[in-house]
Order: structure tokens, then C-alpha cells, then sequence
């Protein structure tokens, strides 16, 4: 039976910052992990340079059943004490728009100083390794998993398991038994399953009976109904900037028209508070007072044609896609006032229903998780269960697009590797 201070199950940003702390505090930590490689998703974050953090953080770029939860972390592992870590390693980054942080060279930069950085605390790191069961014992945890190597056929579908006798998997090999103090949740949540994401997490906390706020998935491309899929269509690469807004939020940066809906940074950031059912309201001349400057013209009496007009601010074809063709062809001196509201709203109003996201399958994070009510703001660990601890995705705390995410990561991870 092997013995290990802690055991953190996900080699990833809050998995390896949580075990690199502990491990520097002179805990013998085993890392766990079902994947191949370590950090699968910092490698493909921000398009291969990770947007590892951004220069203003705070609680309001979260997304929480308790919104005040991730204060506490935030605060003490800030943005700045990953940027010295960053700093210390030489590796060139990057401030792109609204402060977020990218690497000069590669996101690998990040994965390399996460796996030095564990070296030198001396964490081992199993990969292809199944967590199998987690059983609690009177002072920490027993744990069956595949031999390292060894990765069962359906991983992690259950924690349970109602034998107690060693479990055979398809290599033959009997199943290891370790057994540890303090058990670290880091597998974060279900975006890109084809990344190895499970939940895991989610089946740990519901065997300790610990609520999990409903998971969906969140910066995500919309897809449309079939109508406004077909209408629109012909828009597929054209990108705007604009203002869009659901019934609790509002965002501008651009939109992205494609071939299965809408996309691009604002409608990603709108996902992760949109309800199935609702509208959304889109300005896509957020500088400018439209219907005003139609009055203006009209009162010019300006023989230009609305189409003419609006092809000054706007692609051609988008404003074809938006106003009624009767409007289009007229001259602005002709427009009654309601058909200069018309025009104004169809580009400044535009609403549309999205039929639903692309799910799991492309979005960026879960929205949801292990409920931060049953979590401490200060440690991770669990209320209820001493010695368990939550950390990163796979709690209900959701950044904004814009490197929030890996900062919640980082924090999170930070913290727990004090106390752990
Ligand atoms: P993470 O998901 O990183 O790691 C979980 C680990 O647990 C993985 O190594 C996984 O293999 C392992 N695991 C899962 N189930 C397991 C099981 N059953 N048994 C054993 N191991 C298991 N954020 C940001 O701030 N800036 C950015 O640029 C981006 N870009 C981005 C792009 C894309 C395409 C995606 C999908 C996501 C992002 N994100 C992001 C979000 C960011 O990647 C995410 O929030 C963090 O990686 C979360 O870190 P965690 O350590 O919590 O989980």
C-alpha cells in the first residue's frame, strides 16, 4: 500500500499549482491523471498562448451562486504573484485588449515552468492512471486506481464501487491501493470531452453528498433556429463590433457571424448567462444614436437611400440580412418617423432567440459545480468532509473570457496548497 500526504487528482493549472504549494511545504504529494500528458487544456488555450491571467481581476468577472465565494483566493494569490512566477521563468508575454495576458511563444512555456516547478517541489506525477474508489477512512483516504499506465476501458464513470476486494482491470494488473490525508478535486469541468474532461468531480462530490449547482456549458457559440440559420446564412466570416445584451448582462466587443449561428468574443461571454428561451438585444452601431442621424439627414431631406446610408457603418450584406427591403431602397427624406424607428431599431435593437449553444463540445468552461456553499472561501476544503478539498473549474466559480479562468485556477489551486 503506498502512503502519500495528498493526493491531487487533475495534473492541470489548479491540480499542479495546488500540489507544487504543498509540495514546498514539505508534503509528499502524488499527482493523478487519467490523460497522457499533463495541462491538455493550457496547451490549447488562447489559441496555443494562453491567456493565463488578466490585469483586472476582480469577483465581478465571476460567475457564482455566491458571488463574494472567490474573493478570498482572489485576493491572495492575485494576478501579480502569477505574473512574478511568469517573470522569474523569462517567459515574453503580452497584454492584448481589456488586459488580458498572453505568452509571447507558446502556452507549453506555462506547461514547462508547471512541471519544473513540481519537480523542484518534489510532486510525482501518475499519468493514464483511473481513480477506480474513494473511500474515506478515520483519517484521510484509501483510493483503488489502474496501475499507472493502465487506464481502465470506461474511465472514472463511477467513484463507487460495491466491492471491496482489489479490482482487475484489463491489463491483468491488480489495482493499486494508495492511501492519503488530504484528497485535492482538481478535474475541472465538462468542456471538450475529446480532452479527457468527465465529471468526476461532480460523481466525488455527489458520493460525499455535496450539492453541485447545475453544470451547462458557458463560452459558447450560439446556434440559431433553422429560419434564422438559413437567413443568415450568407453572413458566415463577417465580425462587428457591438453592444449585445441578455436580460442580466451586457458585454461589447465583437460578434462573429458563422455557418452554425453566432459567435466571436461577445456572444461567448453572453453564453455563460443566457437562459434557454431568451433574446437576445444586439446594438451593432454602439456609438451612435441611429435614429438620430436619420432625423438629421431626413431633415437635410437627403435623397441617399437607407441602404446607402447604413453601408457607411455596416457590411452590405449584414444590413440587407437585417432591414425589410421596402426600407432599404427608399430615400431618407421619404421615411416617416416610425419608418426612421424602424430602420434605427432593426440595427440598434436587433433581438433574436438563439436556439441553444454548441455545448460541451466547443465551449471553454462549465458554469455550475461543486457548490460553493460547501466549501470553505479560505482553504477549498470541504465543509462536511475534512480532507477534501475542490479546487479550479470543478467549483461553481466561472470566469469571463479573458484569462479569469485560469486566475480562478491559479488562486484556487494556491490556496488549497496551503492547508492541504
Ligand atoms: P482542467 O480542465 O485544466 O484540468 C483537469 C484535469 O483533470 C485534466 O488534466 C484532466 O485530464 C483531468 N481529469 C479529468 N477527469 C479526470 C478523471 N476522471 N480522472 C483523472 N483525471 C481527470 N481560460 C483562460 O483563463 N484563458 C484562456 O486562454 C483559456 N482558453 C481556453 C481554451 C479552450 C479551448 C478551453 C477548453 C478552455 C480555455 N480556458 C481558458 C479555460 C481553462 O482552460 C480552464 O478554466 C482551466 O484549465 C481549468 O483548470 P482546472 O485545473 O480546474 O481544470
Amino acid at each position: 500500500m503506498e502512503n502519500y500526504d495528498v493526493i491531487v487528482v487533475g495534473a492541470s493549472a489548479s491540480g499542479l499549482m495546488c500540489a507544487i504549494e504543498a509540495g514546498k511545504r514539505g508534503r509528499r504529494v502524488l499527482v493523478l491523471d487519467h490523460a497522457e500528458k499533463s495541462c491538455k487544456k493550457i496547451l490549447i488555450s488562447g489559441g496555443g498562448r494562453c491567456n493565463f491571467t488578466n490585469l483586472h481581476i476582480s469577483a465581478e468577472n465571476y460567475i457564482s451562486n455566491n458571488p463574494h465565494f472567490c474573493k478570498s483566493a482572489l485576493s491572495r494569490y492575485s494576478q501579480w504573484d502569477f505574473i512574478a512566477m511568469i517573470e522569474a521563468y523569462n517567459i515574453a508575454y503580452h497584454e492584448r485588449d481589456h488586459g488580458q495576458l498572453f505568452c509571447n511563444e507558446s502556452a507549453r512555456d506555462i506547461r514547462d515552468m508547471l512541471e519544473t516547478e513540481s519537480r523542484l517541489a518534489g510532486v510525482n506525477i501518475r499519468l493514464e492512471t483511473t481513480i477506480e474508489k474513494i473511500e474515506k477512512q478515520p483519517t484521510g483516504f484509501l483510493l483503488e486506481t489502474s496501475p499507472c499506465g493502465f487506464k481502465s476501458k470506461s474511465p472514472n464513470t463511477s467513484t463507487h464501487n460495491a466491492s471491496n476486494k482489489p479490482l482487475n482491470n484489463q491489463s491483468g494488473k491488480t489495482h493499486n491501493k494508495i492511501q492519503c490525508e488530504s484528497l485535492v478535486i482538481a478535474t475541472g469541468g465538462l468542456s471538450i470531452p475529446k480532452m479527457g474532461a468527465t465529471p468526476f468531480g461532480y460523481k466525488v462530490a455527489d458520493q460525499f453528498d455535496i450539492k453541485v449547482c447545475q453544470p451547462v456549458a458557458g463560452l459558447v457559440p450560439f446556434t440559431l433556429h433553422d429560419k434564422d440559420k438559413a437567413h443568415f446564412a450568407s453572413l458566415s466570416g463577417i465580425a462587428v463590433d457591438c453592444r449585445a445584451t441578455t436580460a442580466n448582462m451586457s458585454f461589447r466587443e465583437n460578434l462573429l457571424f458563422t455557418h452554425r449561428g453566432l459567435s466571436g468574443p461577445v456572444m461567448l461571454q453572453l453564453s455563460s448567462y443566457w437562459q434557454p428561451g431568451e433574446s437576445l438585444h444586439i446594438n451593432l452601431l454602439p456609438d451612435i444614436d441611429l435614429l438620430e442621424e436619420l432625423n438629421k439627414l431626413k431633415q437635410k431631406n437627403s435623397r441617399q437611400q437607407v441602404k446607402t446610408v447604413l453601408g457607411h457603418f455596416l457590411p452590405k450584406r449584414l444590413v440587407i440580412a437585417l432591414v425589410e427591403d421596402a426600407l432599404l431602397e427608399q430615400s431618407v427624406a421619404n421615411l416617416s418617423t416610425r419608418q426612421c424607428e424602424l430602420v434605427a431599431n432593426a440595427i440598434q435593437d436587433w433581438q433574436i432567440q438563439p436556439n441553444s449553444t454548441e455545448g460541451y463540445r466547443t465551449a471553454e468552461v462549465t458554469v455550475g459545480g461543486v457548490d460553493t456553499d460547501a466549501l470553505s472561501s479560505k482553504t477549498l476544503e470541504s465543509k462536511a468532509v475534512n480532507g477534501l478539498y475542490f479546487i479550479g473549474e470543478v467549483v461553481d466559480v466561472t470566469g469571463w473570457l479573458g484569462g479569469y479562468n485560469f486566475q480562478w485556477a491559479w488562486a484556487s489551486g494556491w490556496c488549497a496548497g496551503q492547508y492541504v
